[in-house]
């Protein structure tokens, strides 16, 4: 679908369909009251009412915020595509809220439908904006074309993100993530180095070895990198990506397994924001790497029992094989420290089923040592429209991953807290150094949905991506001043 600015008001442009955005407040005085009022409209959030007759649709908004905007934006084109008009026209309302309708037209109107056998093709050809605000003065045409441009690059980042998640275990295993890396590099000209088993071997990543040993497909280790000419910063990204979590010997209920193709979110995201981050030209160092694993089981699988010795020398004992994504990430974020020295690092993993306890399951885990760079997380998010939390270090918490028989034990000894207590474990493959530039994010619940909400249809969200390219935004800002 194209999505284009025309240089002229509304009244103007031609377009088979007109969509409008409308507060209760606003109904009131609006032209066509008694029409709506007769039709059951109330402009309540996400509500629609569709004049064929006047070629209009009018969507109902809590607020004129981003976050209803984009939302009800996104719940708009969804019903246009079941229409079969070609083409739609709208304003963007103001300059602040361009950006979130764009995201709410793209996001809003992606599908996935590579295993269906039929699919429909949709007449919906083209979204037009006009150039005036709601007041109907003129904006910059310039302002909207480079806020048009970059909103593109970070919502098909994130529907790029989607597919990726969406794809079935059968097709994306951990050598078909490294097979998209490479692709991915060929077309965005980034660097791309994949490490197989004897090179995992070699690097001495016993961890991550061991989660995938019982695996008929073997384990990679996928580095891409973007290099600036001159970059103002150098960030380390890392990502989970377990093509499958069975549990492994510690096996997951039949229940809990369904969806287990999505524990590869945290790789596709860190896969995404590369992408985005190359297309941005930002001047922003960026390495991205992937732990691309899947957790069997079978007669050589890893066993709840065994002790592993970590890239870093940490010995850790194993007593769940299902909490395997942290022995993956101990491993990579060892061999990204020591091959990159990075400003940040940041790490993406749908490690937690307690993080969705804790947070609900729309909301990523923010962790960390440095309150001030949570801080400017919670910030970037909310601007970029995804939610996110803190959740709170304390040392007693670390104590519950003592291990009596090895330096850490992967699961905690109480049940309770158990997001953050991964992350702890984590800690301990942070170098000293970088502990205060670390932060983990734990995209359990926002990763994957099976219901509908906000700009999300079924499956992966594509989460991490918009609050991540929001951050690194504000950072080349920052850099230029
Ligand atoms: N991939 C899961 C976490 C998960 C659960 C993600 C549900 C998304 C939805 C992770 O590897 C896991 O199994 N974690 C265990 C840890 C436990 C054994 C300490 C969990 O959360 O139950
Ligand atoms: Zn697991
Ligand atoms: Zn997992």
């Amino acid at each position: 679908m194209n999505v284009k600015i025309d240089n002229q008001p509304l009244t103007l442009i031609n377009a088979d369909l007109t969509i409008e955005f409308i507060t209760p407040a606003l109904l009131e005085s609006h032209e066509l009251n008694a029409l709506l009022t007769q039709a059951g409209f109330k402009a309540d959030q996400e509500q629609l009412c569709a004049l064929h007759e006047h070629r209009r649709l009018l969507c109902g908004v809590s607020e004129f915020t981003n976050e209803y905007l984009r939302s009800a934006m996104s719940t708009a084109v969804k019903a246009v595509m079941n229409y079969t008009y070609s083409s739609v026209k709208l304003s963007p309302n103001a300059q602040d809220h361009f950006k979130a309708l764009i995201e709410g037209v793209i996001l809003g109107s992606y599908q996935f439908n590579s295993y269906k056998s039929t699919s429909k093709e949709l007449t919906l050809k083209e979204v037009i904006f006009s150039i005036d605000d709601l007041e109907g003065v003129s904006l910059n045409i310039d302002k909207l074309t480079s806020i048009l441009e970059e909103s593109l690059i970070v919502a098909k980042a994130t529907n790029f993100v989607r597919d990726l998640v969406n794809q079935t275990p059968y097709d994306m295993t951990p050598q078909g993530m490294a097979v998209t890396a490479e692709s991915l590099a060929d077309s965005n000209d980034l660097e791309c180095t994949i490490l197989d088993v004897n090179g995992l071997e070699h690097e001495k990543m016993h961890a991550m070895l061991s989660v995938g040993r019982a695996s008929i497909n073997p384990p990679r280790l996928i580095h891409l990198s973007y290099k600036p000419a001159n970059p103002k910063k150098v960030i380390t990204l890392v990502g989970k990506g377990l093509t499958y979590d069975s549990g492994g010997l510690s096996l997951k209920a039949a229940t809990s397994m369904v969806t287990m193709k999505m524990d590869k979110a945290g790789g596709c995201a860190v896969m995404g924001i590369i992408k985005a981050v190359s297309e941005l030209k930002l001047d922003i160092e960026v390495h991205a790497f992937v732990g691309a694993v899947e957790n069997m089981i079978g007669g050589n699988a890893y066993k709840p029992d065994d002790v592993l010795r970590a890239k870093n020398g940490k010995t850790i004992e194993v007593r769940n094989t299902d909490a395997e994504g942290r022995l993956v990430l101990a491993d990579i974020l060892g061999y990204a420290q020591e091959n990159i020295k990075a400003d940040y690092i940041f790490d993406y993993a749908t490690l937690t089923g307690a993080c969705m306890v804790a947070l609900g399951p729309y909301t990523t885990g923010v962790m960390g040592h440095n309150e001030e760079l949570k801080q400017s997380w919670l910030t970037a998010s909310q601007n970029a429209g995804e939610y996110s939390g803190i959740l709170p270090f304390n040392r007693h918490l670390k104590k519950l991953i003592k291990s009596d028989l090895a330096d850490v034990s992967n699961v905690s000894s109480k049940p309770y807290g158990g997001a953050i207590t991964a992350a702890l474990f984590l800690d301990n493959f942070i170098d000293e150094d970088m502990k205060e530039k670390w932060i983990h994010f734990d995209i359990a619940g926002s990763a994957y949905t099976e219901s509908p909400w906000d700009v999300n249809g079924y499956g992966g969200t594509g989460a991490g991506v918009r609050m991540t390219l929001e951050w690194l935004l504000k950072l080349q800002q920052q850099g230029h001043n």
